[in-house]
This record gives structure tokens, C-alpha cells and sequence, in this order.
């Protein structure tokens, strides 16, 4: 029993293992709008309901008769919601992703016309909406291909003045690793933005989920066309089986390769052509595989490959290049386009007509640096402090796309760290309330504070010293109550301080004084109670508590050193008086004693030669 088990039970554990190796890549998938989660037929497809978002409106997507999925409800931002908002989907593990939007049109919007709008992934701009986007099945979205290596995406819709973003659906599905490498340009600092995915011959537009596609091939939409237009080709589809099609890194479906477009005697050159923007790079996907019955040998088509002009590819002979007929065989060619068309063109040298399966046309776009971390929290910070309303769109990045900087903020690319830095923030006369918080002294790079002109309250953080750079403040016309803080007086770039029109009280820092005096132009008149600086009232006549408190002592210090110095007086002159008493008691024995020996004196003199003698016979001379 157990000799016919166990060979079943080793490829069970190896077919299970191999399951194991190759998991499920992750997917995420959200319909906007959706209060509950949703499944689509007919492939089962889970949709989460909204989740992530950072404002805007739920509301009814009017039925797009072009695509699947039929989602049904859609999220829009109108103005009031602000410039920009967004999706931040967290927990999203390291790995390379498709990322893709779909757009949609609110049921019974006031406007009639499309909304255009702009979209950015983690602050890079990917995609602005074309006029036009709602009549055709490849423009309804817009798709990613790019790393997510943070753990969190963050897919912004940024207003152009052209009605509101309205978004049906996001998804980010994980792909290979390695999925569209093209050569050593590729890689993390890169953004691929799918301009076309074209399946040629007959068919129906479809998603690679509908086509039984390998998951990690990403869920591509592939628009079918039946012709490239002016009768120059015909399409060709067979049943057979095409090997080497669904291959790592990119699994393409099989079914691709089963149709084609194949060029006409009349018109040997089958010819491409696309609108594109100029003066971009682009990664260009081909696709072939023999299926022509009539092309059964190496060397029985050839033909070379031209785009805009230029030979991109020499002697295709797809059956030589892939090894036999019915195999996949896939060229890429990156091009910068400078005009505003993409032409390519199939040229056949030998033998046959040109014959193609699928095009795919990307936009390489450079990832843009991002704002320093550290100043994104304190803007966040500053955001909740001063219960920033939705209009001012703080969401995102602040700086980047650098088309949409948050309102007031102004950036600077620092080419040292390649990060972006606020050095400028002016969010004057904005009606704002609440208060400043500490934290503000993350904005190591501001130049320009200007907050003049609101109701904030509370102090002046004294953090805000620790902005080395700052060369202009202006928080006059506040509610700023509270003294000024010492740490001003660090300020040795400060040019300009504005204060006035607050509630401050108590003494101006005198580094800040007397520095200013010299330097700067400041203001700090209108408020509660300043003092200290010349214009300003002597901190004397105006006291703190502190001050009233050392006054206070120095008083009663004064009162006791009086009161001991009256007593000490006191004892010394009654001591003087008794001993004057005691003097004048003693006086007329003294006198008697003078008396008899002057007597004496004048007896043996009878001369007042000596003074001494005079002034010591005075008294008694007085007294007498
Ligand atoms: C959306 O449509 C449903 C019915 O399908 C309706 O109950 C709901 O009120 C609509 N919501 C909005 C915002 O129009
Ligand atoms: C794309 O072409 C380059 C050469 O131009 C090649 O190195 C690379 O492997 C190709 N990519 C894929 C996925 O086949
Ligand atoms: C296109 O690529 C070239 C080099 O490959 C680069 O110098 C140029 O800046 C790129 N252009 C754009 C618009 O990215
Ligand atoms: C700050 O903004 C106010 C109001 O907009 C303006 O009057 C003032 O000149 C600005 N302050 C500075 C220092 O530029
Ligand atoms: C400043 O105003 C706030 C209220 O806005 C108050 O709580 C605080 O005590 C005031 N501070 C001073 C020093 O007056
Ligand atoms: C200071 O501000 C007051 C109003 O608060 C204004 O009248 C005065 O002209 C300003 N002084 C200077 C020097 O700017």
C-alpha cells in the first residue's frame, strides 16, 4: 500500500511546494464610493469598498458602456474639497506594481462636459487627462508600472480648473520583480506609464483576467484593434496553441499571439502611427508570432523595424529569432520622441508581407525627489494646529508634483541631500485660528514666515528660535498672547519682525533690541503690554509679577536694613547722651580741679602764651 502512496504523496509535497513558491501576488483593488465591498463577475473580482481616501464626496458613476469592471459608484472632489486629495493605501509590502486609475462621470453632475485633472503617484505627476478620454476604452484610466519600497502609496488627483476629479476604481496588483526591464535606465528611479496596449486582429478588448492571464502579469487591458486604418492590413486569427508566451518577467497571455494584423500586397509596409507628447522617452513592446500557414521556414519573412525614421530593428525573421512557428517572440527599443507623432513601421525585405501581434508603448518618467520627511511632519503638524481647512489641499507631497505645491508653500530643491526643503511659508490673511506648535522648528529651511493677518492664539513657541535661517517674520495681527520668547534674539539672519497687532506683554528680549535697532526693520506696537526697547514704554512703570515680586523683596530688604540701621542709631545716641550725662555730672569737681591748678599755673606764669591752655579754660571761663 504504502510503495503506491508515497510516489502520489512526492509529487503532491512538490506540486505543493511549487504552489507555495510561486504565491499570489498582492492585490489591492478599491471602488471608490463603495460602502460595501464588491464582486464582479464574471471572474470574481473583490473589490474593497472606499477606504483611504483624504476627502471628497461619494456619489453615483454614471454607467460606463465601454468597459469592465461595472463599478457603480465613484468618489469626486470638488473645489471646496480642495486642489488636491488623495489615496494613501498603507501595508503595502516592498515590491514592484501596476497601478491603475479609473476615471469616471458623476451621475446628474451639474457639468456636463468631462472633468480633466492631473494624477501623481507618490509625488511624481504620471498622467493629465486629455479632452476627449471619455469616448475611448484606453483612455478611462490611467496605469503605473512602478516600485512602491515604502510601504505606503500615495495617489494624488489634482485639480486644473476643469470641473472635478471624479475616480471609479484604484488597483495596485503586484508584477514580477523584473517585469519590462529594458536595459540599465530601468529601475527604482523610473515610473512606466502605459500610453498603449494594443492587441491586433480580431477580438474583443480585454483584461489579461478575462484572457486566463498569469496574475503577475498584473491584469493588463489590451484595446483591440481590427485594422491600423487605410485598408493596409487585415487581421488573422487562429486556435492554435502559441508556446513561450506566459514567461517570467512579463506572462503574457497566450491568447495574444493567436491574432495579428498582417500587411496587404497593395500596401507591403504595415504603418502605426499615434499622437504622443514630444520630447519624451519611451520604452516600446512589440510583439510577433508566426501564425501565417503560408510562412513555414527561417528566411521566409524578414523585414525591419522603423521608428519615427529611424531603424530601430534590422532582418526580423520572427520563425530564426523564436526558435519555430507559433512562438512568442518579444522586441523592446526605448525612443525619444521629439516631434508629437510615434510612427512605426514594418518594412518587409524578404519574401512575405510584415506581420505584427501587439504593441505596447510606455512613458519612461523619471520619479521626482520627494520633500524631506522631517518637514513634511511639521507641516502636518502645522496643518492639525491650525485646523487647516480642506481648500488649502494639504495632501500629498507638499512640493511635488512640482505643477501642484500645497497653497502658501513655497520649496526649494536642495541638489546636495536631492530632497525638496519649505523655505517660505505664507499663509496670510486666511482667517486661520488655533496656535503654533513647537514642532514648527522641523521647517529647518524657512526663510519667510508669514502668518500676519489670522486668530491664532497662545504663545509664540520659543522653537522658533531654532530657525537659523529665518530672515523674515511676520505674526503681527494675531492673537499671540504671552511674552517674547529669549530664543528670537538667535535669530542673526532675522531681516524683518513683525509682532505688532497682538496681545504680547512683558519685556523685548534685549539681544532682539538691540540687534534690530542696528539691522532690521521691526514692529512691535499694538499689543497688550511690551516694554524695554527704545518707542516702547521703560519696563519700570509696567511690572511683572516677577518683577513685582523682586521689588517687593528688595523692599522689605531695604525696610529691615533701615529698621536695624534707626535701631543701631537709636542705641549709639543714647549711649553718646548717657555719657554727655555722665560728662556733665562729673563737670564741677573737673572744674575745681582745673580752677585750683590754673591757679597754680597763673601762680608760676601769670601767662596765656599757651593756647591749650586757653581752650582747655574756656568752658570753664563759659561755665563760670
Ligand atoms: C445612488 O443611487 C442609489 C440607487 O441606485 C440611490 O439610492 C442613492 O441615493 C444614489 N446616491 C447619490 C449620491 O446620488
Ligand atoms: C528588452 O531589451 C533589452 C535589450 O535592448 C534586453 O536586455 C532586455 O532583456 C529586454 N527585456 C525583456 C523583458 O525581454
Ligand atoms: C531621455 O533619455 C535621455 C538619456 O537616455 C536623457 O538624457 C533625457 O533626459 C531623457 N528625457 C526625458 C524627457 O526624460
Ligand atoms: C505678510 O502678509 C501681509 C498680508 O498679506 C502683508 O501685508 C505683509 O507685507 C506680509 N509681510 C511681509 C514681511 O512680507
Ligand atoms: C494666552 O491665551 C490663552 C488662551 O488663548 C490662555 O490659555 C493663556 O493662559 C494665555 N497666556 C498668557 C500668558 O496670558
Ligand atoms: C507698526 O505697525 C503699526 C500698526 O500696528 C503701524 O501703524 C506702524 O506704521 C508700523 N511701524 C512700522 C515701523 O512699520
Amino acid at each position: 500500500m504504502l510503495r503506491f502512496l508515497l510516489p502520489w504523496a512526492l509529487i503532491l509535497c512538490s506540486a505543493f511546494t511549487s504552489c507555495l513558491a510561486r504565491r499570489a501576488p498582492y492585490a489591492m483593488r478599491i471602488s471608490c464610493g463603495a460602502r460595501q465591498n464588491v464582486q464582479t463577475r464574471p471572474t470574481s473580482t473583490l473589490w474593497y469598498k472606499d477606504f483611504g481616501y483624504t476627502g471628497g464626496i461619494p456619489g453615483n458613476a454614471s454607467h460606463p458602456n465601454y468597459i469592465s469592471p461595472p463599478l457603480k459608484t465613484l468618489r469626486y472632489f470638488p473645489l471646496s474639497e480642495g486642489p488636491s486629495n488623495c489615496y494613501n493605501i498603507h501595508r503595502v509590502p516592498k515590491g514592484h506594481y501596476s497601478v491603475r486609475i479609473f476615471f469616471g462621470i458623476v451621475v446628474s453632475s451639474r457639468a456636463t462636459s468631462e472633468p480633466l485633472f492631473d494624477i501623481s503617484i507618490g509625488g511624481t505627476q504620471i498622467y493629465s487627462l486629455k479632452s476627449g478620454w471619455t469616448n475611448q476604452d484606453d483612455q478611462v484610466f490611467a496605469e503605473a508600472l512602478l516600485f512602491l519600497m515604502d510601504g505606503t502609496v500615495s495617489i494624488c488627483f489634482h485639480s486644473t480648473g476643469h470641473g472635478d476629479p471624479a475616480i471609479l476604481s484604484i488597483e495596485i496588483l503586484q508584477i514580477d520583480d523584473k517585469a519590462y526591464y529594458f536595459g540599465p535606465q530601468w529601475g527604482q528611479e523610473i515610473i512606466l506609464r502605459t500610453v498603449k496596449r494594443l492587441s491586433c486582429g480580431f477580438g474583443q478588448s480585454k483584461f489579461g483576467i478575462d484572457y486566463g492571464g498569469d496574475p503577475w502579469g498584473g491584469d493588463r487591458f489590451w484595446d483591440h484593434v481590427k485594422s491600423f486604418g487605410q485598408d493596409s492590413d487585415r487581421p488573422r486569427s487562429v486556435e492554435d496553441r502559441v508556446k513561450q508566451a506566459s514567461l517570467p518577467p512579463n506572462f503574457y497571455p497566450e491568447t495574444l499571439y493567436r491574432s495579428a494584423l498582417v500587411s496587404t500586397d497593395s500596401q507591403p509596409e504595415l504603418t502605426y502611427k499615434m499622437d504622443v507628447d514630444p520630447s519624451r522617452n519611451y520604452s516600446i513592446w512589440l510583439h510577433f508570432a508566426e501564425i501565417d500557414n503560408s510562412v513555414t521556414r527561417a528566411g521566409q519573412r524578414v523585414f525591419d523595424i522603423v521608428i519615427n525614421g529611424d531603424n530601430a530593428f534590422e532582418d526580423i525573421d520572427i520563425i530564426e529569432l523564436s526558435g519555430n512557428r507559433f512562438t512568442a517572440l518579444v522586441l523592446n527599443t526605448t525612443f525619444t520622441v521629439n516631434g508629437r507623432t510615434l510612427t512605426i513601421t514594418l518594412k518587409p525585405k524578404q519574401g512575405s508581407l510584415a506581420i505584427i501581434s501587439a504593441i505596447e508603448i510606455f512613458e519612461i518618467i523619471t520619479v521626482e525627489s520627494k520633500t524631506l520627511s522631517e518637514e513634511v511632519r511639521a507641516l502636518q503638524s502645522l496643518k492639525k494646529a491650525l485646523a487647516l481647512p480642506p481648500r488649502f489641499g494639504w495632501n500629498g507631497d507638499p512640493c511635488v508634483p512640482q505643477q501642484h505645491p500645497w497653497t502658501g508653500v513655497d520649496c526649494q530643491l536642495d541638489r546636495k541631500s536631492g530632497t525638496w526643503v519649505i523655505d517660505g511659508l505664507g499663509l496670510d490673511s486666511q482667517g486661520l485660528k488655533g496656535f503654533l506648535p513647537n514642532d514648527i522648528s522641523g521647517l529647518h529651511n524657512l526663510q519667510t514666515l508669514n502668518l500676519s493677518g489670522n486668530s491664532i492664539r497662545g504663545a509664540i513657541p520659543s522653537s522658533l528660535g531654532a530657525i537659523g535661517k529665518l530672515q523674515v517674520l511676520d505674526l503681527s495681527y494675531n492673537f499671540f498672547n504671552g511674552s517674547i520668547p529669549e530664543s528670537l534674539g538667535q535669530l542673526t539672519s532675522l531681516k524683518r519682525l513683525n509682532l505688532n497687532g497682538n496681545l504680547l506683554s512683558g519685556r523685548v528680549p534685549a539681544s532682539l533690541g538691540g540687534r534690530l535697532l542696528h539691522r532690521a526693520s521691526f514692529n512691535f506696537t499694538d499689543n497688550a503690554d511690551l516694554c524695554g526697547i527704545p518707542g516702547l514704554p521703560t519696563c519700570g512703570s509696567h511690572l511683572s509679577v516677577g518683577g513685582i515680586i523682586g521689588i517687593g523683596l528688595g523692599a522689605s530688604l531695604a525696610f529691615l536694613i533701615l529698621v536695624t540701621c534707626s535701631v543701631c542709631w537709636w542705641k549709639r545716641r543714647q549711649n553718646i547722651l548717657r555719657a554727655q550725662q555722665l560728662a556733665a555730672r562729673a563737670a564741677p569737681y573737673a572744674k575745681a580741679r582745673t580752677q585750683s591748678s590754673r591757679d597754680i599755673q597763673m601762680n608760676r606764669h601769670t601767662s596765656y602764651g599757651n593756647g591749650r591752655n586757653a581752650v582747655e579754660t574756656g568752658p570753664i571761663l563759659l561755665s563760670s
